[in-house]
């Protein structure tokens, strides 16, 4: 069966028009899978379909949540980008390890992935960096993110500097700037059904492959 054929089987309704997660998913890679259901909320239209509340923790082990814009992702992770000297950044350099939470409300669908957090390569953020606009790149050169701001005014004059600065020149990707990578442990698809038996699959990573397990809603 290719993996075309197999992804419609894993989405198919077997149960009178409720769209449910079918045995068949569980055989199916979780990113591709991820990939199926991302298409499908693009598809549908949800505004921000890439919008994801992402959990951090301070070391004492004080939770905060913040959303992101996922960028990309594949077999490696789940790829994010922001300010290295935030406060989301400082909690990942500390403690290494996030949780996401995607929420397609129409369909009814949400995605949750832990795992290990790593920083991405300089070039992999310059390459994104540069597809901005310019004004982005202003911005983030302009931006201390989480610290505090004594007023607008002062915000505004550092994105002035930050245009004198770089006048004539490019942009170049600022050295507190990048993205971070979320090596999936675990990812767990969630679709609404009806009288809230809703369908929960869990895939957890072993070594090189993925096992799966069925929650209770
Ligand atoms: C829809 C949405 C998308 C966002 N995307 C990002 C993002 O990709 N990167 C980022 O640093 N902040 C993003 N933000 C802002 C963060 O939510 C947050 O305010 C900021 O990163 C500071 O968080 P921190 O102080 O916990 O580090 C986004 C906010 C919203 C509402």
């Amino acid at each position: 069966m290719s993996i075309e054929s197999s992804i419609k089987t894993a989405l198919n309704t077997a149960d009178g028009g409720t769209i449910g997660i079918s045995p068949a998913a569980e055989d199916l890679d979780p990113i591709d899978f991820f990939g199926v259901w991302y298409d499908a909320a693009e598809e549908f239209g949800i505004f921000m379909p890439e919008a994801v509340a992402l959990a951090t923790t301070t070391l004492d082990g004080a939770p905060s949540a913040r959303m992101v814009l996922l960028k990309s992702v594949d077999e490696r992770g789940f790829v994010f980008f922001t300010n290295y000297g935030s406060r989301k950044a400082s909690e990942l350099e500390k403690n290494p390890q996030a949780a996401l939470c995607f929420h397609w409300a129409e369909l009814e669908r949400q995605v949750r992935v832990t795992g290990a957090v790593e920083r991405i390569s300089p070039e992999e953020s310059y390459a994104y960096f540069s597809s901005r606009g310019r004004g982005s790149r202003i911005g983030a050169w302009a931006s201390k993110q989480s610290e505090p701001l004594p007023d607008r005014a002062t915000l505004e004059d550092r994105v002035r500097e930050a245009q004198q600065r770089f006048a004539e020149d490019d942009v170049p990707l600022p050295p507190f700037w990048g993205g971070y990578r979320i090596r999936p442990g675990t990812i767990e698809f969630w679709q609404g059904k009806a009288d809230r038996l809703h369908d929960r699959l869990v895939f957890t990573r072993s070594g090189d492959a993925w096992t799966t397990e069925r929650l209770y809603p």
